[in-house]
């Protein structure tokens, strides 16, 4: 299994059974260019929430892919709208898990915001727990550190992708808490260095979780690491 970073907050992994793609953002990203989205060929869209910077490519990507779409209800509804077929959409909510050809997906909190491009309600924003073959892997979507990552301390994460961007999300010391929280030592990070407000200083970022015995893999956009 594998994961690839298109940059911003949007991941490619390759599960065990399907391939998955978060938040896809790379067609308004000038630090994607090189990303071609009609290369990406997921079975699975997982939305963390509706923001502009998370959905962008979602219906070009889905059209081209045929994959289905996974949002909270509101936000799936917001898919639906944009021409997603609703065979095409599983919507769903805290707490609940569905299966699928890579395994499962639990959607957990996130504390962020969440509208969608057009300024509508879109419901809550939310985070994965994924299970596929032998691993585990939190895909935190936007969100401040919050005392219900510790909800996942038991779950015994192999990954987590959390951002680290600050401004909009949690910046690097929160995000080393939030390793804390979620007892996990191998952390992708995410969010950051897209626009102004979130650019980071990527080795002091290592350092500082490097002090804390965590390990921050920071990937170059089109760049893979094995899971
Ligand atoms: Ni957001
Ligand atoms: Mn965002």
């Amino acid at each position: 299994m594998k994961a690839t970073f298109y940059g911003h907050a949007t991941v490619a992994l390759a599960l065990e059974g399907a391939s998955v793609l978060f938040d896809p953002f790379i067609t308004p990203n000038e630090q994607a260019k090189a990303i071609d989205i009609d290369t990406l060929k997921p079975d699975y869209i997982l939305l963390t929430h509706a923001h502009d910077d998370h959905v962008a490519d979602v219906v070009a990507i889905q059209k081209s892919s045929d994959c289905t779409v996974v949002a909270v209800v509101e936000t799936a509804a917001w898919a639906n709208k944009q021409g997603i077929k609703g065979d095409k959409i599983i919507a769903f909510n805290f707490g609940g898990t569905i299966n699928t050809k890579f395994g499962t997906a639990k959607m957990v909190y996130a504390l962020h915001t969440n509208s969608t491009p057009d300024l509508q309600y879109g419901g809550v924003p939310v985070g994965y727990l994924i299970k596929s073959g032998d691993k585990k892997i939190y895909f935190a979507g936007d969100t401040a550190l919050t005392l219900e990552m510790k909800l996942l301390a038991d779950e015994k994460l192999d990954w987590a992708f959390l951002p680290i961007g600050d401004h909009f999300t949690m910046g690097v010391d929160d995000a080393i808490k939030a390793a804390g929280f979620i007892n996990c030592k191998n952390i992708v990070g995410i969010h950051y260095n897209t626009f102004p407000p979130i650019v980071i200083d990527e080795e002091e970022a290592k350092q500082k979780f490097a002090d804390a015995g965590i390990n921050l893999h920071l990937l170059p956009i089109g760049a893979s690491l094995t899971l």
